[in-house]
């Protein structure tokens, strides 16, 4: 594998999860594999997990890792081509991303959507122009489209927690106050795609996601129909799409309650926001996986990591 910028870029979902719970049980196992190679994660936007996790699995791996938080701290970037740069960006990333390349053996990238241009967040202007003009491989740390690294993580734990050959897993949307990216419901879903499980999206009317992304998994718009003998509950906002960017709807109906979940496991990718999207009796449960699910993300990441170094 040379970049991982997308859940598709998994081969065979179920071998990365037993690989990765394999590395779980003996994180330390290829520690020779990444000495003396760096990885270099550069984030246009926060992160908390992404940030600690991705740096965990390099060490894990014996890479060195480096971290630059582009906004703010680097010059501005310049991703259009043929621009006359006399406004705010000072480099193009076509030197930006070869400079790096010299410096990372792999590169990482985290870089949100606009929401408010739906043409050029799907095109990927800033993942795609690291792998166009990086000479190294590129992972997504998350894109404005999508956030496999997560989706791996969701795959791993559901793996670890199910009780069933062929669990039953919701992905509701749950209330917020901003407008947030659709990267995780929209990787989520390719993930549980490709996974043996009975799979349902509850959102409210105006928020499906992509049909490109949805295709023919069912969609509901009540999370009581959803939720019936559901085993996994993942829990995500996400803006409108089709109102792109926009949102439409505030409604405290759609606030995870424990009363709503019963006997189902819950999961979010993190940060939350307590009793706006779920409420605390949930969060403090034991049906809660919330925490096991980001301790996922250092072997997702390890694994990724793994399999580009092994490419070569
Ligand atoms: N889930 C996730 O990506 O967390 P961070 O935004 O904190 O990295």
């Amino acid at each position: 594998m040379k970049n991982y910028t997308s859940i598709n870029d998994i081969d065979n979902i179920k071998a990365w999860i037993e690989e990765a719970k394999a590395l779980k049980q003996n994180p330390l196992k290829n520690v020779e594999l990444g000495k003396h190679k760096t990885l270099g994660l550069l984030f246009f936007n926060s992160s908390l997990r992404t940030r600690l996790s991705t740096q965990k699995a390099a060490l894990n791996l014996g890479m060195d890792p480096i971290v630059m938080n582009v906004s703010g701290d680097a010059w501005g970037i310049e991703f259009e081509d043929g621009t006359v740069m006399n406004g705010n960006t000072a480099e193009h990333i076509k030197e930006a991303a070869a400079v790096v390349s010299q410096y990372c053996d792999i590169i990482a990238v985290r870089a949100f959507p606009t929401l408010t241009d739906k043409v050029k967040d799907e095109s990927e202007q800033v993942l795609k122009a690291f792998v166009k003009h990086a000479s190294v491989p590129v992972v997504n740390m998350e894109s404005a489209t999508g956030h496999p690294l997560q989706a791996l993580t969701d795959a791993i734990t559901i793996s670890e927690h199910t009780k069933k050959d062929k669990p039953k897993v919701v992905l509701s949307w749950a209330p917020h106050i901003k407008a947030l990216p659709h990267a995780v419901g929209n990787s989520f879903v390719q993930a549980m795609q490709k996974m043996d499980v009975d799979f349902v999206i509850a959102n409210p009317e105006g928020y499906n996601l992509s049909p490109e992304i949805t295709k023919d998994t069912p969609i509901v718009h009540s999370q009581e129909e959803a939720f019936k003998d559901a085993d996994f509950v993942y829990v995500k906002n996400w803006s409108s799409y089709n109102d792109y960017g926009k949102v439409l709807n505030t409604d405290p109906n759609w606030t995870i309650t424990k009363e709503k979940l019963g006997d189902a496991k819950f999961m979010h990718c993190l940060p939350v926001r307590r009793n706006l999207i779920v409420e605390d009796a949930v969060l403090d449960s034991d049906n809660s996986l919330v925490i096991q699910q980001a301790n996922n993300r250092t072997y997702a990441a390890q694994l990724v990591l793994k399999k580009i170094l092994e490419n070569g």
